[in-house]
């Protein structure tokens, strides 16, 4: 049986390199790839704390990737071998009803499946299932690195932040988080031309990065945070006030960022329950959105980094063979201490 390197799901706090049998093609609607680069998300290093019950130890990581097609099942149309592809997060069997009410993240025959109920893409080698709706051709006129953005964290940030929030013309936004995802949000919420985008973040690098990437105003998260944004936004409060942490803090800052008539879209992955203070809102007219996402902006994202409207190539930190990718976990897992935002994974 031929065989090939994996990062592997071993333990709590475990990523180890394995040898693991080369997927095959199991259904006809399956595709193999050999990945060309990865990268680690946040949810990776959620996995490996024992926070996400869906996946079990043995499990291949990995849900975001640039790949070769190597090999397709007779009922793929889309893809041949050869087509260099990205690789969506989500698995969507384009059929189902919450996939034909476009919600492929709640998937019935997929969803976020790679890398939690299946093997993922962190290895030498990945099974695609529904090759057809989980494949995006890839583009030679964009890098590799800009490409890699968009299985997972330029549309979280664009669907779950930009779309929820109902940014538009003149919007004032708040972007609680300037991790990747919250960076997301920053560079598309621009095509939208809001008056004002103020990053939060506790790290000074990060929001630096905001500012060269765009942010309007950066305020560091503490005591005064709120009293700033006032400021910023003539006593208001912002219009969309986008959570991209995952934390009851900033659920809760996001509450009082939030100006009459706004949305609180959240984007973060929370583990722990949250308060809603309904006595200071229930009479401001707002929305709380939450979503997972779909992915299913990544063909028009395609086109604008292909255009050059978005640069999210500029996320790309850290570079790593894939022989190294357990130390690229450590770095990753200590993101903030080596002004590290995502890691690419060479193979
Ligand atoms: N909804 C979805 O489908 C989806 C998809 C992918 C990721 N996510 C989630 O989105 C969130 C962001 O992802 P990421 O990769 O950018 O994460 P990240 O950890 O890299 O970024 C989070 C940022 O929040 C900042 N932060 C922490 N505490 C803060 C506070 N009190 N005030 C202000 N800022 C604070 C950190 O300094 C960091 O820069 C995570 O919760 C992730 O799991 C959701
Ligand atoms: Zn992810
Ligand atoms: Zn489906």
């Amino acid at each position: 049986m031929a065989t090939m390197k994996a990062l592997v799901y071993a333990a709590k706090g475990q990523p180890r390199l394995e040898d693991r049998p080369k997927p095959t093609i199991l259904k006809p609607t399956d595709a193999i790839v050999k990945m060309v680069k990865t990268t680690i998300c946040g949810t990776d290093l959620h996995i490996f704390k024992g926070d996400v019950a869906t996946c079990d130890t043995g499990r291949i990581l990995g849900h975001e990737g640039v790949a070769v097609v190597e090999q397709i099942g007779d009922n793929v149309c889309l893809f041949k071998p050869g087509d260099k592809v990205i690789v969506s997060c989500i698995t969507s069997c384009t059929t189902c009803a919450n996939c034909r009410r476009g919600m492929p993240s709640h998937c019935t025959n997929g969803g976020w499946a790679l890398g939690n109920t299946i093997d993922g893409t962190q290895a030498e080698y990945a099974r695609i299932p529904h090759a057809d709706g989980s494949l995006h051709l890839a583009v030679e006129s964009a890098s590799d690195n800009a490409q890699l953005m968009l299985s997972d964290t330029v549309p979280t940030g664009y669907e779950c932040g930009v779309l929820q929030g109902k940014i538009k013309l003149g919007s004032t936004v708040a972007i609680v988080g300037s991790g990747p995802v919250g960076l997301g949000a920053l560079i598309t919420s621009q095509l939208y031309s809001p008056l004002q985008i103020i990053m939060i973040d506790l790290n000074e690098k990060r929001l630096a990065t905001a500012r060269s990437l765009g942010a309007t105003h950066t305020v560091v998260s503490g005591p005064n945070v709120v009293e700033q944004v006032m400021k910023i936004t003539g006593g208001r409060g912002v219009d969309a006030a986008l959570e991209a942490v995952g934390i009851p803090a900033t659920f809760e800052l996001c509450q009082k960022l939030v100006a009459v008539g706004g949305t609180i879209a959240n984007l973060g992955v929370h583990g722990t329950k949250v308060h809603l203070h309904l006595e200071t809102l229930w009479d401001k007219n707002i929305t709380i959105t939450t979503r997972l996402v779909d992915a299913s902006s990544t063909p028009m994202l395609i086109k604008l980094v292909e255009s050059g409207k978005i640069l999210p190539e500029k996320f790309a930190t850290h570079t790593f063979a894939f022989k190294d990718i357990e130390k690229a976990y450590s770095i990753f897992g200590a993101a903030e201490a080596h002004d590290c935002l995502k890691v690419v994974i060479e193979f």
